[in-house]
């Protein structure tokens, strides 16, 4: 059989190094866009980049990724590229909805020009449910967005469906609810704390502020999630699926636990900062992933104390290596 070829947008982030990731390992080229800026920011796909394609593109430029496209010419594409960060679309709404919503019609009318016969996978969120219609929730729940950022996702979300009926394309959109890693951003609040216990157990920070610590999230791995972004494609119909573990817990216990592994009091060292507040926040998300296990035989391997001990353990290592006279701190 010949060389199946991938293209992931977001390489570079969290959920792009993952999938880049699982893609090698299964034999697939793997094409990659990456935006082009004065400082390269590859760390996360350092280790693999000799096996990589990458190209330059952006998700505001349409002719880039045409462009792109006909230089990967994918069996698959997974579009994984997004301003990801709920805080910042109220600072960023406009971009925000370029980036997140308009910039996956311009993915799908690139593809749509290239290469229709593709297979699509749109990164779409628990987010966009927001105020929650009904617990937990499913394919079938209705969305009530409470962010820019949930507003441009459920744009992307709808046109996916639409180019899918409109064209008939074989387009999937993935509902993931929160996944993390030890490469998640530092903004993410499991990354922020689990680098809080790391750098405070070792003498290099005294103190954690945080925002909502009473809002719930369904918070997986994000080395399972890819794996069911992949079984997606592997449809012989496109059709769209919650991606979940089906338990919430609260920002509050994921402190209890990182700082528990790490062998500190949160009373001495975690306080509310009430700037970190949002101006309309996702209280509670819990999903039913039922339709996956039952339809890609998914199931999620790692449970949520398991990690975010992993996560405290990478931060340890990453931090002692980084503050030796050999390695450069970074934040
Ligand atoms: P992430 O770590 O923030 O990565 C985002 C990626 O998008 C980065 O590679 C970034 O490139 C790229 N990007 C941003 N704007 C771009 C643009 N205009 N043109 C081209 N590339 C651009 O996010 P993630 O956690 O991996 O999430 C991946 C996707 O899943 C996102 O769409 C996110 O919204 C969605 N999602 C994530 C979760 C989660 O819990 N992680 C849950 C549901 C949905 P730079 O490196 O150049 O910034
Ligand atoms: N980031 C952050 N920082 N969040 C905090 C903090 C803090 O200091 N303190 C409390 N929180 C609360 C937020 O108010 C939110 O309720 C929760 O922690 C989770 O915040 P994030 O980790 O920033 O994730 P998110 O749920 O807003 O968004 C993530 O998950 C979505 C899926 O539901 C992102 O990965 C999105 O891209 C993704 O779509």
């Amino acid at each position: 059989m010949s060389v199946r070829r991938a293209l992931i947008t977001g390489i570079t982030g969290q959920d792009g190094s993952y999938l880049a990731d699982f893609l090698l390992d299964q034999g697939y080229e793997v094409h990659g866009m990456v935006r082009r800026s004065s400082t390269e920011k590859f760390d996360r796909i350092e280790h693999a980049r000799d096996r990589l394609i990458l190209h330059q593109g952006d998700l505001l430029d349409q002719r880039s990724l045409v462009d792109t496209m006909r230089a990967a010419r994918p069996h698959e594409i997974y579009n994984l590229a997004a301003m990801s960060y709920v805080a910042a679309s109220w600072v960023q709404p406009t971009l925000t909805a370029e980036f997140t919503g308009t910039g996956v019609t311009r993915m799908l009318e690139a593809m749509r020009e290239t290469c229709p016969d593709a297979r699509f996978y749109q990164a779409s969120s628990s987010e966009m449910f927001g105020k929650v219609r009904e617990v937990p929730q499913t394919e079938r729940t209705p969305f009530y967005p409470r962010s820019p950022y949930g507003v441009a996702k459920a744009y992307g979300h709808h046109i996916t469906v639409n180019y899918r009926e409109s064209y008939g394309l074989h387009a999937t959109s993935g509902i993931l609810f929160n996944h993390e890693s030890p490469r998640r951003g530092l903004e993410f609040v499991t990354r922020k704390i689990t680098w809080h216990a790391a750098a405070i157990k070792l003498g290099l920070e005294v103190k954690l502020r945080l925002g909502n610590l009473e809002a719930e999230r369904d918070w997986g791995f994000a080395g399972d999630y890819v794996r069911a972004m992949w079984l997606m494609l592997q449809q012989d119909e496109p059709e769209d699926f919650v991606i979940a573990t089906g338990t919430a817990h609260s920002v509050r216990e994921c402190v209890e636990i990182a700082f528990d592994h790490a062998g500190l009091e949160v009373d001495e060292h975690v306080e509310i900062d009430p700037t970190l507040l949002r101006p309309a926040e996702v209280e509670h998300l819990v999903g039913d992933a039922s339709k996956a296990k039952r339809i890609l035989g998914w199931e999620p391997e790692v449970g949520f104390e398991e990690l975010i001990r992993m996560m405290v353990e990478a931060d340890q290592a990453l931090l002692k290596h980084e503050s030796s006279p050999h390695g450069v701190r970074r934040l």
